[in-house]
């Protein structure tokens, strides 16, 4: 008897990692009422589901903007004010910086309206309301039909049922599949389209820790920039013009001055990009076994030659900071997220799941569930090989600078050798490419790409098989006996994409045969060769996989709902807006560690050093500490907070997400995961999966005492219960 409880305990802790417990979960605003009221406000939330997310009265989604194209922004002042992460704001608040002005580096602050910067391109876009347009979406679509002919179909449907709206609207309208296409929702926009520049800090603030902090914790990034949402005279959206006014938004965020304690309920409200909660365990094999491993030790390899050479010049420091920052990032991610899985040991518990659910498929008379895991198997099998294939092609083969950049060459040639193409259109490309030359060259340092080419070749080489291999390795064996160093020298000798005078004036003087020069260039032809390569031999498979595999993640998935018809599921993250909800609370990393729930300044002077670029603290800062000058925006325990960690399950796209108390006030800004928990996009732990996010208290403090730009704090509404 008393085995068997165990047992069933057992049991019980499986299913529950695959189902939801905790802060597990990322939740359909429109549904919230229905499937997550509840428990939230048991979780301690004040406020109703109606107050988030409302189509009749103002609510808390009506200041919830997606940020660009990846992040997520809100508004927290009555004339627009738009609150989002540092690295969000990065690429813009770099293009305004010179040598003379470098925001980047020196931070920025309007200092009245007049003084901020416009940024052509940058949009923001609110969610006026989604609308569950499945049947219409699904209308003529049969389940015995190919994926093919669903697909088109499918795709028919939405053209129709978007451009119907969009025909009587001034809003834009898209529509996305939920629940692995079991279901569909529309998404009905507004977006702005002048959106200016208004404070960044300094990046030794907005950016402390660097990449060394990066997807840790305990940290103390300052990781946030403030925008405005500026309309025309008629409050409707339009491009930048001097004559635009500050947004008057339907709702903005009261700030608290509270803070938050351990345990206290808070939920995120955002746009999570991509999660893979309900894969069967050969995908999650696949992922965390096979894929990364590669990816990590490629990119590895690389890191390790950016850091030899910029370690010894600061120039080349410089130049290879944003590409390192961009490599590193999903380095380290994957790093923790394999290792999440190991530890979680999240392979045996999908099979024990799985081996549950064949039973019951087997019991259900459903033929089409009882044969869904050895589909599965078989094509993951055969989807296994071409994806390691494709990952080294992009992340060793692409990753030579030269032949990535030759390969954005391969339009100039098409044009050129189609007759039908005019001179002018060419001539657009032509203009195009030059500009990008300047800013491959700006950024290039040849004796990195050399050594990247020499090494990522090898490897390459040493980890596939003939068949899965472009066609230069044979020129590698045959004519350069494997030496990959001599093979690249001969590569840069003769090529023109890593010599900034010849291409310029290859360009300046195009005639209409001069592509044949780039089709000769060696380090174009490896890019067409890797071209060729997955054209033929992997395109049309994964393709066709993958859309098996589709259609039967549409039917596990509602298998699943059908085993346990008590549970709630939710749909992965779709880039559309979601809210997450759990606890303020620390972890325990490993054993006999546990890791507080919070950070302070106090950590920013202990991990001050001035001779480690991540570590600098400025005079102005430290002057602050010293002081203890922290005015309203210090803690109870009279230190000042700088960030938080929760159990809000987050993602990519999370990036700038407002994070709210029990009251829906702002009290914080999510920037990050902590390491140990980045396997949360293939599976739960609420043990060790934790968001990161910016103390609001030390934004505030930032703007108002660091930087003296406390003339914004006027527009904004801080509240506190105290
Ligand atoms: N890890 C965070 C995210 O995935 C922050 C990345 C930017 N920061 C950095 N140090 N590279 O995007
Ligand atoms: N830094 C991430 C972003 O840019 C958020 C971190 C995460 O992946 O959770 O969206």
């Amino acid at each position: 008897m008393k085995i068997r409880s165990t047992i069933l305990v057992i049991i019980f802790v499986i299913f529950s990692r695959l189902t939801i417990i905790g802060g597990e979960g990322m939740w359909i605003p429109m549904l919230l009422q229905q499937m997550n009221e509840k428990e939230m406000q048991e979780m301690g939330m004040k406020i109703t589901a109606e107050d988030i997310y409302s189509i009749n009265k103002s609510s808390l989604k009506d200041a919830i903007l997606l940020f660009g194209r990846g992040c997520t922004s809100e508004i927290i002042s009555k004339d627009g004010l738009l609150l989002t992460n540092h690295h969000c704001g990065f690429g813009n608040i770099q293009k305004h910086s010179t040598v003379e002005h470098d925001y980047l580096t020196d931070g920025f602050w309007a200092m009245n309206r007049g003084e901020e910067l416009p940024n052509p391109g940058l949009t923001a876009t609110l969610l006026i309301e989604m609308r569950d347009v499945t049947d219409s979406i699904l209308t003529a679509v049969d389940e015995n039909m190919s994926m093919k002919d669903r697909q088109s179909v499918i795709k028919a449907n939405i053209k129709r049922v978007t451009d119907n709206f969009e025909k009587g609207s001034k809003y834009k309208a898209s529509v996305k599949p939920f629940f692995q296409g079991n279901a569909y929702y529309m998404m009905i926009t507004e977006v702005f389209k002048d959106i200016r520049l208004v404070g960044a800090p300094p990046s030794n603030i907005g950016k402390f820790g660097g990449d060394t902090d990066n997807w840790m914790w305990p940290r103390h990034t300052g990781d946030f920039s403030l925008f405005r949402i500026y309309v025309n005279k008629e409050g409707n959206p339009a491009e930048y013009s001097e004559d635009n006014v500050p947004y008057q938004p339907k709702f903005y965020f009261p700030i608290s001055l509270d803070g938050v304690e351990e345990g206290d309920f808070t939920f995120v409200f955002g746009y999570p990009a991509r999660t893979n909660e309900y894969l069967p365990s050969y995908a999650i094999e696949m992922i965390t076994e096979v894929g990364n491993p590669d990816k990590i030790e490629l990119r590895e390899t690389r890191l390790d030659i950016f850091k030899k050479y910029s370690n010894k010049d600061p120039e080349v420091r410089i130049k290879y900071a944003t590409k390192d920052a961009r490599v590193a990032n999903y380095w380290k991610k994957m790093i923790g997220e394999s290792g999440g899985v190991k530890r979680m040991n999240g392979i045996e518990a999908k099979q024990k799941y799985e081996d549950e659910f064949t039973h019951w498929a087997s019991l259900s008379g459903n033929d089409q569930y009882a044969g869904l895991m050895p589909e599965f198997k078989k094509l993951y099998g055969e989807l296994t090989p071409i994806k390691v294939a494709a990952h080294y092609m992009m992340e060793a083969g692409m990753a030579i600078e030269i032949v990535k950049f030759a390969s954005t060459y391969a339009k100039l040639v098409e044009l050129s050798k189609d007759k039908t193409k005019s001179v002018d259109e060419i001539n657009k490309e032509i203009e195009k490419l030059k500009k990008q030359n300047i800013a491959f060259f700006k950024d290039y340092y040849k004796p990195i790409d050399e050594e990247v080419m020499t090494s990522l070749l090898r490897i390459y080489d040493n980890s596939l098989t003939t068949e899965f291999k472009p066609d230069f390795f044979n020129t590698i064996h045959n004519k350069y006996n494997y030496d990959y160093k001599a093979y690249t020298q001969y590569v840069f000798a003769k090529s023109m994409f890593d010599k900034e005078g010849r291409l310029s004036s290859l360009l300046d003087n195009y005639k209409s045969k001069s592509y044949k020069k780039i089709e000769r260039d060696p380090a174009y032809i490896m890019a067409m060769e890797m071209g060729k390569l997955f054209k033929e031999k992997f395109r049309g498979n994964m393709t066709s996989i993958n859309n098996s595999i589709d259609s039967l993640q549409r039917i596990y998935l509602k298998a699943q709902m059908e085993m346990k018809p008590d549970n709630h599921f939710y749909p992965d993250a779709n880039f559309t807006l979601r809210v997450t909800y759990g606890n303020v609370n620390g972890y325990s990393p490993k054993d006999a560690v546990y890791y507080k729930h919070f950070t302070t300044l106090d950590g920013i002077m202990e991990k001050e050093d001035p001779d480690i670029y991540d570590y600098v603290v400025t005079d102005r800062l430290r002057e602050l500490y010293e002081t203890k000058d922290y005015g309203q925006y210090a803690d109870k325990d009279g230190s000042l907070h700088v960030g938080f960690a929760a159990s809000n399950h987050t993602t990519g796209g999370n990036s700038g997400s407002p994070v709210l108390n029990a009251n829906g006030e702002l009290v914080g800004v999510n920037f990050d995961r902590c390491w140990e928990g980045t396997m949360s996009d293939l599976m739960y732990d609420p043990n060790v999966c934790r968001n990161i996010s910016i103390d609001i208290r030390y934004f505030l403090f930032i703007v108002d005492k660091y930087a003296g730009a406390g003339y914004l704090l006027d527009e904004m509404k801080l509240v506190s219960g105290e």
